[in-house]
């Protein structure tokens, strides 16, 4: 009973267009896959009012934490700006547009690698990518982050267009590693639109 009564719930709720969960029912709580990739879009427009507490923010970097990696060497590192003083200091950084979009945004994080682990095999480079391959693992663990963000009502943006000199100095983010992008965190004021995609046949080969 409370499983169907469930389900009605959940497809009254979808004909609004919302992602319901149902919790202590079998079908569990909480948007599928599915529809956590479809509703999680780059958002350049944040509430300032909504606030993420440092524990969310955990919680979003422990999943990074089953990402694969090379060898399992685990290269990624990050560096939550979380207070309004940090965050603004690292908004500063950030280039092209950046710095408006994230403007009300509560939470920036950086996302690094070590180098000189993923790709290597001995100590020498094992293929013609070499580094790369950290920079491979640095981009699946901030994928398991922004959709795990998007599972928890947040949004993000990946910005490429940052200073990284100047996160290296504010943030002591030691030589070894290399700075990628900065994410920022926050909520949605609306929602943005989706950027064209292609299709299957232009990005897959079926032998
Ligand atoms: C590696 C990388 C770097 C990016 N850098 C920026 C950036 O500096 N500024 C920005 O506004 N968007 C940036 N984006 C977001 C892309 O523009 C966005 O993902 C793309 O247009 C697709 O839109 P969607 O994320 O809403 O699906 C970046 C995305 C990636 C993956």
């Amino acid at each position: 009973m409370k499983l169907i009564k469930c389900l009605l719930i959940m497809a009254s709720i979808s004909m609004l267009g919302l992602t319901p969960g149902c919790k202590g029912t079998s079908k569990d709580s909480g948007p599928s896959f599915d529809q956590i990739v479809a509703s999680r879009r780059s958002v350049r427009q944040y509430d300032p009012d909504k606030k993420i507490s440092e524990a969310e923010i955990r919680t979003l970097i422990q999943t990074t934490i089953e990402a694969p990696s090379w060898a399992n060497n685990q290269p990624v590192r990050y560096y939550a700006a979380i207070s309004p003083e940090k965050v603004a200091a690292v908004r500063e950084l950030l280039g092209g547009n950046n710095q408006r979009n994230t403007a009300d945004a509560p939470v920036l994080i950086v996302s690094t690698y070590k180098k000189g682990g993923s790709g290597f095999f001995r100590g020498q480079a094992a293929n013609e990518i070499g580094d790369g391959w950290g920079a491979y693992d640095n981009g699946l663990s901030n994928a398991y982050l922004i959709l795990k963000a998007r599972e928890m009502g947040f949004d993000t943006l990946i910005m490429g267009i940052r200073d990284s000199q100047g996160l290296r100095s504010l943030l002591g983010i030691p030589e070894e590693e290399e700075i990628m992008a900065v994410i920022s965190v926050g909520y949605r004021v609306q929602d943005p639109n989706r950027p064209a995609r292609k299709n299957i046949d232009e990005i897959a080969v079926f032998f």
